[in-house]
């Protein structure tokens, strides 16, 4: 890539960050309409905007089941100014308590009161930014209730980069956001008849061990992913141009088994706030990839 890859404005456990360079070589050259159905922190979407200039993309559609990912998004696109003024008001204010406790006080204080407003209120957006900064590790995960529940990160100071932020808002002006279920998102670019030419990136929740399962997958959202019938979905999609990101197990590779391989790097993933672990990043597709590296 000819830029320095950004930070996403979101703090986000196991986001691509680490292995974005590699990864966009991967990327396909010659679409007019980039789809990304797992937005996440929005890191690769961000960095391929940065980098928009090596790709032939004209539309770019994005979606996360998570409201508060899209709506922070479309705020900062909208009302960059309100953003900017309150997040600097809530850090501030954290910042400037004298000791951990009070600081910790806060945290749990502001995260009520998250748990409670409706998504349609703004500030919820700047509370959602907020607590995964001064929450612990990055890590967004619900109770089975839908409700926030990551500890206090026992962070001293928060940064806020506003220019970064700034740049990053201006860059999203051409970008749709969506709010759906992956297969609803899906049902709406189909009828607009979008889908021919578009590369695909998804970055699904990761496959977790049998034993596990609820207490892992309650890390993106307290409803399940079924990857079987994720995989019998996009394989019913009319392009022939998917890309999967994946870490590397037995469990994918046969679930995946009708995709072609590729691998990327090694990866730090946070499972849940008590757990992190390394993987090796993979992607799958339903195309041979010529790889073409970005200088
Ligand atoms: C692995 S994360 C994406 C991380 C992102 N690539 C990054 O680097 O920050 C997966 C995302 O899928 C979203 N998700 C989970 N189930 C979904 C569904 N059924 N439809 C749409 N999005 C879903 C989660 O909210 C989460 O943001």
């Amino acid at each position: 890539m000819k830029n320095k890859v950004i930070n996403s404005p979101i703090r986000w456990a196991g986001s691509k960050k680490k292995i974005l360079n590699e990864m966009l070589n991967f990327f396909d050259k010659t679409s007019k309409i980039y789809v990304e159905p797992f937005l996440g922190s929005g890191v690769v979407l961000i960095n391929l905007i940065n980098n928009i200039n090596e790709f032939s993309f004209e539309e770019i559609y994005v979606n996360d089941i998570n409201s508060n990912i899209i709506n922070f998004y479309e705020l900062i696109k909208d009302d960059y100014e309100y953003v900017e003024k309150q997040i600097k008001k809530i850090i501030k204010k954290y910042n400037d308590f004298s000791s951990e406790e009070l600081k910790e006080e806060f945290f749990y204080e502001i995260r009520l009161k998250y748990n409670k407003i409706d998504k349609s209120n703004k500030i919820k957006s700047i509370y959602f930014y907020f607590l995964m900064k001064a929450g612990y590790n990055g890590v967004y995960r619900e109770n089975k209730k839908g409700e926030f529940n990551v500890p206090f990160g026992r962070k001293e100071k928060i940064n806020f980069d506003s220019e970064g932020l700034k740049f990053i808002a201006q860059k999203l002006k051409k970008v749709n956001f969506f709010n759906y279920d992956y297969i609803e998102f899906f049902n709406i670019l189909q009828k607009r008849n979008i889908l021919s030419d578009a590369f695909i990136y998804f970055d699904p929740p990761y496959i977790p061990e049998e034993k596990v399962i609820s207490e892992k997958q309650e890390l993106y959202t307290n409803k399940n992913f079924d990857h079987n019938e994720f995989v019998n979905f996009i394989k019913k999609i009319n392009t022939n141009k998917i890309l999967i990101s994946m870490s590397e197990s037995k469990k994918a590779d046969n679930i995946y088994k009708d995709f072609k391989k590729y691998k990327v790097d090694e990866i730090i993933r946070t499972i849940n706030p008590k757990k992190i672990i390394k993987s090796t990043e993979i992607l799958y597709s339903n195309y041979k990839i010529k790889k073409v590296e970005i200088k």
